[in-house]
């Protein structure tokens, strides 16, 4: 098993996973809603008041998710000022190949040698899982670093013609660094409170090009191979889970909502983001957002949201974060952190 340099340094007890290095990385290439405009039935207006969204970042066809990670993953182990890890975990749900996982070729290429890597698929919640499974990792005494990357090409898995999608995804990466630490210690992963309801996978989907439908691979419209969504009830639920599994979150911390300075939700849309605020009664000036930047980035959104946040002055040390999301499967996780000193965002 690779060992990184100083493993003989792993705490003995009441070890936990503390962040100390954070990137994110976007596609140069922007897409307008009035560029959306061109093909769709729909207007920048509808875009802006429904959504939240002016615009979204698109790779171009030769940039896979992997390359976004690399991007990612090498800024956050700048950030955190290591070139070594024990694992690399990657959230994502347009991986580079159904097989392998995309995460040992971004280790190989972040020259982390053969270092455990592997892919989380855990839709938009897919980086608080990935940061949990790496939260555990390093209690475990299994890893003392490990890297964390959120990464998605999501205009690979959406069909440009459907309104009730293109306008809202995006591409882009963000990751962190998580580090072996004390328990209390600033940048502290709290307890995560996650769940999932398969009951109502429908509701976000790709109907073939798995195991499943395997038979209508080469009859299928191409329209099936891109996500297929019920935004209206993805909506619904997406509010009523991140607000019970963010109250539950918070209150393992010790916290009442008042108490929270950032809320760092899922950038799904707008009236989202401010619906599960409302409900939490956390004022809108401690919600940081970048959805009107950069859409939805499904496992990017919240290495995304963190780092912009953090370079923008938004996630100030000693700050109360409350971190909570919600996607396909249907799948919900929340999180705490109290904000480190000491962590810069490489953009
Ligand atoms: N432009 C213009 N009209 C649109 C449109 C678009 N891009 N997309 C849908 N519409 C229309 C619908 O056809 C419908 O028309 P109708 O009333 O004539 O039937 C109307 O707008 C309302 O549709 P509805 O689906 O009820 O709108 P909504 O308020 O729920 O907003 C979403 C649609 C998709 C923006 C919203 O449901 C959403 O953001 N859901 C969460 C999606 C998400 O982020 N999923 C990822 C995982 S978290």
């Amino acid at each position: 098993m690779y060992q990184s340099e100083d493993r003989s340094k792993t705490p003995a007890a009441a070890t936990t996973a503390v962040l100390t290095g954070l990137g994110a990385w976007l596609p140069p290439r922007e897409v307008t809603n009035d560029e959306l405009c061109s093909h769709l039935d729909t207007s920048d207006t509808w875009i802006r008041e429904r959504i939240g969204i002016a615009v979204r970042r698109r790779a171009d066809p030769k940039t896979a998710t992997g390359d976004l990670a690399v991007e990612a993953g090498s800024r956050a182990l700048r950030s955190a000022g290591i070139s070594s890890v024990d694992a690399v975990v990657l959230a994502t749900t347009t991986p580079d190949h159904p097989c392998p996982a995309t995460a040992p070729d971004v280790a190989a290429r972040l020259g982390l040698g053969n270092v455990a890597a592997f892919d989380i698929s855990a839709g938009c919640s897919g980086f608080v899982y990935a940061s949990t499974v790496a939260a555990g990792l390093i209690r475990s005494g299994t890893a003392t670093r490990v890297l964390v990357v959120g990464a998605e090409t999501m205009s690979a898995i959406i069909d440009p013609e459907d309104r009730s999608t293109a306008p809202i995804f995006g591409d882009g990466a963000g990751a962190v660094v998580l580090e072996a630490g004390r328990p209390g210690q600033a940048g502290a992963l709290g307890e995560v409170v996650w769940g999932s309801d398969g009951e109502r996978g429908d509701a976000i989907v790709i109907p073939v090009g798995g195991s499943r439908n395997r038979d209508s691979r080469h009859s299928a419209p191409k329209a099936d191979f891109s996500v297929r969504m019920h935004g209206n009830e993805v909506l619904r639920h997406a509010i009523r889970r991140m607000v019970a599994a963010a109250t539950r979150a918070a209150s393992a911390a010790g916290w009442e909502p008042a108490d929270v300075d950032r809320l760092i939700v899922h950038q799904a849309n707008a009236r989202i983001s401010a619906g599960v605020a409302a409900a939490l009664g956390i004022p809108p000036e401690r919600v940081p957002s970048n959805i009107a930047e950069v859409g939805n980035t499904a496992a990017a959104s919240i290495p995304l949201l963190l780092a912009h946040a953090a370079a923008r002055g938004s996630l100030q040390p000693g700050h109360r974060v409350l971190v909570v999301a919600f996607g396909s499967g249907l799948a919900w996780a929340a999180t705490t952190l109290v904000w480190p000193a000491g962590v810069c965002a490489e953009l």
